[in-house]
């Protein structure tokens, strides 16, 4: 009896112990088998560490795909569950700062779509800028601008409270080239001065000590007295000026480069005659003068008084013709809003053939087309 009663107890301890290693060979096995399956989805030995510890092994083996964001975002320990769709949507990048960007931009209210989007249009740095602002409910409208920059963004906002009607192409443009402060209000100093796309103009300043390189004198067929321009605008000018006499029309130099100091004389002169304000509607302060680049022109037409110089028929000739040679009509009429300038028919630009051709194309002014083509490439 005693010894029945020995054996049952010995089975059962038997059978309980059995119990326990099927259970716990099932813990491992199942332990085992997730690991195995994130090894095999290519995750490495920190990450799965990572997974397990935020209970996501479910979700990530159902996924049955690797995404290195997420990789990314759990071996530096910035992984945030809610954000792991983002980090499946968000294609990896090697900054040192990518994820901190998704999880700013998530933290800020931007949805997925629009986090999509931002990593679309912008770079990293540019990013990370963004995530220091406010949230920008329609941010997705400004971003697809290439000229587009995060830190105008506050200046873009208030300029298109203040011009309701106005399209957004056009809000960033102005902003970019400074129209949302008054003319001299906010001043870039121009370090491009040596490029024939240098762009000076009433929020761009040349320094003082600038004289350009290449300076040559014009041909006096077409000028009555010693004016110089640079080689390669000097050249294209002759070069026009000689075609439009075969064709029986007369051009005449009536400026073409001038010093800082000449400048300055010139507009105080105008200051002293016609009050400041009138005179800043056609003179340039000190510095701002394209005339100091050597790439800009006076002209007038043998027969023609040069405030007239638009009735001729050398400027009808100018008009559809400069472009190919490299100049534009720099102040045009209608534009005087975005040049700060008054129709100047007479005062030509060379900035060469394609910039040339591309503004008489689209019938844009040089401070346009250098904010939307060439700022951003410098
Ligand atoms: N007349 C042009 C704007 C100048 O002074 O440079
Ligand atoms: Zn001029």
């Amino acid at each position: 009896m005693k010894r029945k009663k020995l054996r049952l107890g010995r089975i059962i301890w038997v059978l309980i112990c059995i119990m326990v290693l099927i259970y716990l060979g099932n813990f491992i096995l199942a332990f085992n088998y997730d690991s195995f399956r994130l090894k095999q989805l290519n995750y490495s030995k920190i990450a799965i560490e990572e997974i397990k510890k935020n209970k996501l092994e479910d979700y990530i083996i159902a996924k049955k795909k690797y995404s290195k964001t997420l990789e990314k975002a759990l071996t530096t320990k910035q992984f945030i569950a809610k954000n792991i769709d983002l980090y499946y949507s968000l294609d990896y990048r090697d900054d040192d700062n990518f994820i901190t960007n998704i999880n700013s931009l998530a933290d800020i209210g931007y949805d997925k779509t629009k986090i999509i989007l931002i990593f679309k249009h912008l770079n990293s740095e540019e990013i990370e800028a963004l995530t220091k602002l406010p949230l920008t409910n329609n941010i997705e409208q400004y971003i697809v601008f290439d000229y587009f920059k995060v830190d105008n963004l506050e200046r873009y906002l208030n300029y298109r409270n203040k011009n309701k009607n106005m399209e957004l192409e056009k809000i960033i443009t102005h902003v970019n080239i400074g129209l949302d402060y008054p003319y001299y209000g906010k001043i870039t100093y121009v370090d491009d001065y040596d490029k024939i796309t240098v762009l000076t103009n009433k929020y761009r300043q040349l320094p003082e000590t600038f004289v350009p390189k290449n300076l040559v004198e014009i041909d006096k067929a077409y000028a009555p007295q010693t004016f110089q321009l640079t080689k390669i605008a000097g050249e294209a000018f002759e070069k026009m000026a000689n075609d439009m006499k075969k064709n029986d029309l007369h051009i005449q130099v009536v400026s073409a480069y001038r010093s800082f100091a000449y400048q300055a004389n010139l507009y105080n002169k105008y200051v002293a005659q016609d009050g400041k304000t009138k005179a800043e509607t056609y003179s340039a302060r000190p510095g701002h003068s394209e005339h100091q680049t050597g790439l800009a022109i006076d002209i007038s037409g043998n027969n023609y008084a040069f405030n007239d110089f638009d009735k001729s028929k050398e400027y009808q000739w100018i008009k559809d013709n400069a472009h190919l040679y490299g100049y534009i009509i720099r102040y045009p009429k209608g534009k005087e809003n975005i040049t700060g300038y008054q129709y100047e028919p007479w005062h030509l630009r060379y900035v060469g053939v394609d910039i040339a051709t591309y503004i008489y194309n689209h019938k844009i002014t040089f401070d346009e087309y250098y904010v939307k083509f060439l700022e951003q490439k410098k």
